[in-house]
């Protein structure tokens, strides 16, 4: 079993946990999705029908909420790009993440397909507030942008464990459900190297860095329940 997400940040070194998390994902869980052998296996194209309703609203839950975070995700870039991209190295860093934050949309947008999840009805809100996010903490400086970031990451990185830890009680034998299990390990990770990425890049020296992880970390809490329940 992994260790919680607190203790993985502090024994293991921004390199080796990247070496680490490469290793360990070739060929990745994602491919399933974006690369299928076979579009009609069972555990890409069918939900499962034998879940409590309980469980079944906590996996419709999840995937609105993940969904919703994976486009805000790529709006915040949007926006952090829109100020930051006459530097050609921060353009590149930057659009590194975002390219990862699209593939993580794309294949949340299949889950939400093949688990036949109604999306949040925040959608548009969503893109408006990222984008805004992004854009503002630009505006205050590349540390900020990189705060911002790290503020985030943290956050979506603790959601996908305890969204592990709800799935490991589902009482199914469903093959979708492993299977989404491993690709939100693989986002999770994803989130926690754009984490390490934003340290490294001084999101510390930021002004007010405390304050400024405080209010975006409270305000991605907010949003998860506001797509939690709409
Ligand atoms: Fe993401
Ligand atoms: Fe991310």
């Amino acid at each position: 079993m992994l260790p919680s997400l607190a203790i993985r940040r502090s024994i293991f070194s921004p390199t080796l946990r990247r070496s680490l998390a490469t290793a360990s994902r070739t060929p990745l869980s994602s491919d399933a999705y974006t690369k299928p052998v076979n579009p009609n296996e069972p555990a890409i194209s069918s939900t499962p029908q034998d879940v409590t309703p309980e469980q079944r609203e906590a996996l419709e839950a999840a995937l609105r909420i993940d969904q919703a975070g994976e486009v805000a995700a790529n709006y915040i870039y949007m926006g952090q790009m829109a100020i930051l991209s006459r530097d050609r190295k921060t353009k590149e860093l930057l659009q590194e993440m975002k390219d990862q934050e699209q593939k993580h949309l794309d294949v949340m947008n299949k889950l939400q397909a093949q688990h036949d999840v109604r999306p949040t009805v925040l959608w548009e809100v969503a893109k408006v507030a990222g984008f805004g996010l992004g854009a503002v903490t630009a505006l205050m400086g590349r540390e900020a942008a990189m705060a911002c970031t790290e503020a985030v990451e943290t956050v979506i990185g603790e959601h996908y464990d305890d969204q592990l830890k709800e799935m490991d009680q589902f009482s199914t034998s469903h093959p979708s459900i492993p299977l989404l299990k491993e690709v939100i390990k693989e986002f999770r990770d994803d989130e926690l190297e754009h984490l390490d990425t934003a340290v490294q890049n001084y999101s510390q020296r930021a002004p007010a860095h405390a304050l400024l992880s405080t209010v975006i970390g409270g305000g991605c809490k907010i949003a998860i329940e506001l797509c939690r329940r709409f």
